[in-house]
C-alpha cells in the first residue's frame, strides 16, 4: 500500500472555493501519481477550523471519486498555523514511489518538495529588506541572497586596487581579472574576491557608498546580475537588492518592496553601527542614506525602483516581526 499526502488553501470559506481546490488538489495528486481512481482505497481530509461551509470529503465525492471510503476531519486551531487550509492522504493499493502535492498557499508548508520559487525584496538602504529576507529564507528553509554584498565587493576590489570607483572602464577591468563569488556555510553567504572571504569588510560607509557608484556601471551590473540569475534559476532563494522584481527576476512568484522614511533608515543604521562599536554621527550618516538613495533610484540601468506588481510595506512604525508577518501573510493570500 502507499501513503499520498497534499495539501491546498482557499481564500474564502465557500463551498464553490471548497470544491475547486478539492477537485484541483485531487486531480493533480491523480496525474502526477499515475493513479486510476480504482486503485483509490480511501481518502482522508482534514481542514482547519475557519473552513466551515462544507466537508471536503463531499466535494471529493461530487468530483467523481465514488468508489473509495471518503473522510472529514477539522483541526484544532492552531496559533500562527495556516489559514483556510485542506490537508489529504490518500491510501492507494498499489506500491509506488508517492508524489505528494502541495498547492497554492500550501506550498510553504512543504518547501522541499514543492516546486522552486523565487522571493524578490528590493528597497532602499535600512528599509528592513536584509533582516526580512534573512529570516523569511531561514523560515522557508531555502537560500538568501544578497545582492548587495556582491557589488559591495566589487567596490572593495575598486578602492584596495586605487581606482576610480566612478570609472567604468577600469572598474570593468579589475573585475575581469578577480572571481567574485558567493559560497554558503551553514545557510550563511560568504562573499569571495578571488579565494578570499570579503565578508566581514563589506559594511563601512565608505564601501556603501562606493558599491553604490559602482552598481551605476551597467557592464559591471550586468556580470552581477547574471550570476544572481544563474543562482536563482537553480534553487528556491529570496534576493534582496535594488533591481530584483524590476530587473533581476521580473517573473519572481513572489515581490515585496520594502521602505521606510530616512529618519527611521537612519537611525536603524546607526543603531547597528554603534552596538558593532563604531563611532558614527547621526546627521552624516543620514545625509549618506539620502545621497545613496538618489544616486540608486537615479541611475540609468535597473534604478531603485518599486516593481508594479511587488507589495509596497512601509516598514516605518513596524517591528522585524511585523514584517516578517505581513510578508508571509501576502504570500499565502496571493497562492
Ligand atoms: O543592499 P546594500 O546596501 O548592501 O547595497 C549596496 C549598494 O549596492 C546599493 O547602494 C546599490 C547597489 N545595489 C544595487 O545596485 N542593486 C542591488 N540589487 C543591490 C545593491
Amino acid at each position: 500500500m502507499t501513503v499520498i499526502r497534499g495539501a491546498t488553501t482557499i481564500s474564502k470559506d465557500s463551498p464553490e472555493e471548497i470544491r475547486s481546490a478539492v477537485s484541483e488538489l485531487l486531480e493533480q495528486i491523480e496525474s502526477r501519481n499515475a493513479l486510476k481512481r480504482e486503485e483509490v482505497l480511501s481518502i482522508v481530509f482534514s481542514s482547519t477550523s475557519d473552513i466551515h461551509s462544507f466537508y471536503p470529503a463531499k466535494a471529493a465525492r461530487e468530483a467523481g471519486f465514488a468508489s473509495c471510503s471518503l473522510f472529514s476531519a477539522q483541526e484544532p486551531e492552531i496559533e500562527g498555523g495556516l489559514a483556510l487550509c485542506i490537508r489529504v492522504m490518500l491510501f492507494i493499493e498499489k506500491n509506488i514511489e508517492p508524489h505528494h502535492v502541495y498547492l497554492r498557499g500550501a506550498r510553504i508548508l512543504r518547501k522541499d518538495i514543492a516546486q522552486k520559487y523565487n522571493i524578490a525584496i528590493d528597497g532602499p538602504a535600512g528599509s528592513g529588506k536584509s533582516t526580512a529576507a534573512k529570516l523569511l529564507a531561514n523560515d522557508c528553509h531555502i537560500l538568501y541572497l544578497d545582492t548587495g554584498a556582491m557589488y559591495r565587493a566589487c567596490a572593495l576590489a575598486a578602492l584596495r586596487a586605487g581606482i576610480d570607483v566612478a570609472d567604468e572602464a577600469q572598474v570593468c577591468d579589475l573585475m575581469r581579472g578577480i572571481a567574485l563569488t558567493v559560497l554558503y556555510q551553514d545557510g550563511v553567504q560568504h562573499t569571495m574576491l578571488d579565494k578570499e572571504d570579503v565578508t566581514a569588510l563589506l559594511r563601512s560607509p565608505e564601501i556603501s557608498m562606493a558599491a553604490s557608484t559602482v552598481s551605476r556601471h551597467p557592464s559591471v551590473r550586468m556580470k552581477m546580475v547574471e550570476k544572481q540569475r544563474e543562482i536563482a534559476g537553480k534553487m528556491s532563494c529570496v534576493l534582496d537588492g535594488r533591481d530584483i522584481g524590476t530587473f533581476v527576476l521580473p517573473d519572481a512568484d513572489f515581490k515585496f518592496f520594502l521602505t521606510a522614511a530616512p529618519e527611521v533608515r537612519a537611525k536603524r543604521r546607526y543603531d547597528e553601527m554603534v552596538a558593532r562599536g563604531e563611532k558614527v554621527d547621526f546627521e552624516t550618516l543620514k545625509k549618506e542614506i539620502v545621497a545613496r538613495d538618489e544616486q540608486d533610484a537615479t541611475r540609468q540601468l535597473a534604478p531603485l525602483k518599486k516593481a508594479e506588481d511587488a507589495v509596497l510595506i512601509d516598514t516605518s512604525d513596524m517591528t522585524i516581526e511585523e514584517v516578517l508577518k505581513t510578508i508571509k501573510r501576502k504570500m499565502q493570500e496571493k497562492i
